[in-house]
């Protein structure tokens, strides 16, 4: 078996030196990572950009997370498998493959990653592979929300807050293709669009009429500010899973999800991505059967990354921005 394609010594990745706005973002040359036993090389065809991301690289988290410069960004990629070592046993040189950096690490925009081959799967064969890089991290995080944390059941109201993003416009296509009536919280111009992707009602997150719409027995919110608020939505016995936190009121955030993880009733749960392989499968297969396709708003090359993350501060997205890192 080849466990190794021909390898350059130096990739290009992006990175930031300090913490601070867009502009910290460079392109730079790093050494190819070193490859270990259970780890594979995969040569990145594309990377997501994560609505989280822009606090971690503003340096907004730093309270609570260890992410420090210099680092990388990107958690999630697809591309091929270029190299594995000696103790990978799934996974061969040439695999079309997906995945994610190691738990709450970043890093993934770049040429080449070194990652435990527990999280890399093969690639879906349906959808073309800088398509697919808006849905590894999102796809795996909104898998676990609505089927593990919050055991959705077909015919229960779900309210998806912040239902145009990366994570949103996955929950909307899930909790749709699970039986459920879809509510989505979206900004005026995006509530058309949000219901040609399946959600049952869109409402304007600028005004009380999701709150007309309640008591809904599960709620994924990917905002992460005025949580008591959007708790009240809930039926009673309903499942809020919180999954951002608002970098202005950490405290507060945190105050609120170790009172809310308690509750008998309108219970908060909260849960940090880290997948297994069979998550990534699980999402490999819907995609290859049509219930979830990737949403891609804009694509951009490696050296525009700084634009992206402008843009996703900015707001408005539809979906995920992508950088295509083959495009240079
Ligand atoms: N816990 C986990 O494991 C996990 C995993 C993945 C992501 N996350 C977190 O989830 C959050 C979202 O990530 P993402 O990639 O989906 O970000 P994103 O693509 O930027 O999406 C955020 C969405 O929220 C909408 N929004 C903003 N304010 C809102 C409000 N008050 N009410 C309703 N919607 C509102 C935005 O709409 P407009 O732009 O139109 O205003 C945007 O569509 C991030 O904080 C990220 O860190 C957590």
């Amino acid at each position: 078996m080849q466990t190794s394609e021909a390898v350059p010594a130096t990739v290009r990745a992006v990175r930031y030196d300090e913490f601070g706005p867009a502009e910290v973002l460079r392109v730079v040359d790093l050494p190819v990572p070193r490859v270990g036993p259970d780890e594979v090389l995969v040569k990145v065809r594309a990377a997501g950009v994560g609505g989280g991301e822009a606090p971690i690289r503003a340096g907004r988290l730093r309270r609570v997370m260890r992410t420090r410069p210099p680092a990388g960004v990107g958690n999630d990629f697809t591309g091929h498998v270029a190299a594995v070592g000696a103790e990978v046993r799934r996974l061969r040189v040439r695999d079309a493959v997906w995945g994610l950096m190691p738990h709450l690490t970043f890093g993934s925009t770049a040429e080449y990653v070194a990652v435990p081959e527990r999280l890399v799967a093969p690639a879906p064969g349906t959808v073309d592979l800088v398509d697919a890089a808006a849905l590894p991290s999102a796809g795996t995080t909104v898998l676990t929300a609505l089927t593990e944390k919050a055991e959705l059941r077909p015919g229960q109201r779900l309210l998806v807050r912040g239902g145009s993003g990366g994570v949103g416009t996955v929950a909307v296509q899930l909790g749709r293709s699970l039986g459920a009536h879809v509510t989505a919280l979206a900004s005026a111009r995006n509530l058309a669009w949000v219901r040609d992707l399946g959600a049952d009602e869109a409402v304007d997150y600028r005004g009380d009429a999701a709150t007309r719409l309640a008591p809904f027995d599960v709620i994924v919110d990917t905002v992460g500010t005025d949580l008591p608020a959007v708790r009240r939505m809930l039926a009673r016995r309903g499942r809020m899973v919180a999954l951002a936190v608002d970098p202005g009121h950490l405290a507060a955030n945190v105050l609120f999800l170790a009172r809310g993880t308690l509750s008998p009733s309108r219970r908060v749960v909260a849960f940090s991505n880290n997948p297994g392989t069979e998550r990534l499968v699980e999402l490999t297969r819907y995609v290859e059967d049509g219930t979830l396709r990737p949403v891609v708003d804009t694509v951009f090359p490696m050296d525009r990354t700084a634009e992206a993350h402008r843009r996703i501060e900015a707001g408005g997205v539809r979906g995920k921005y992508v950088i295509d890192v083959a495009r240079g």
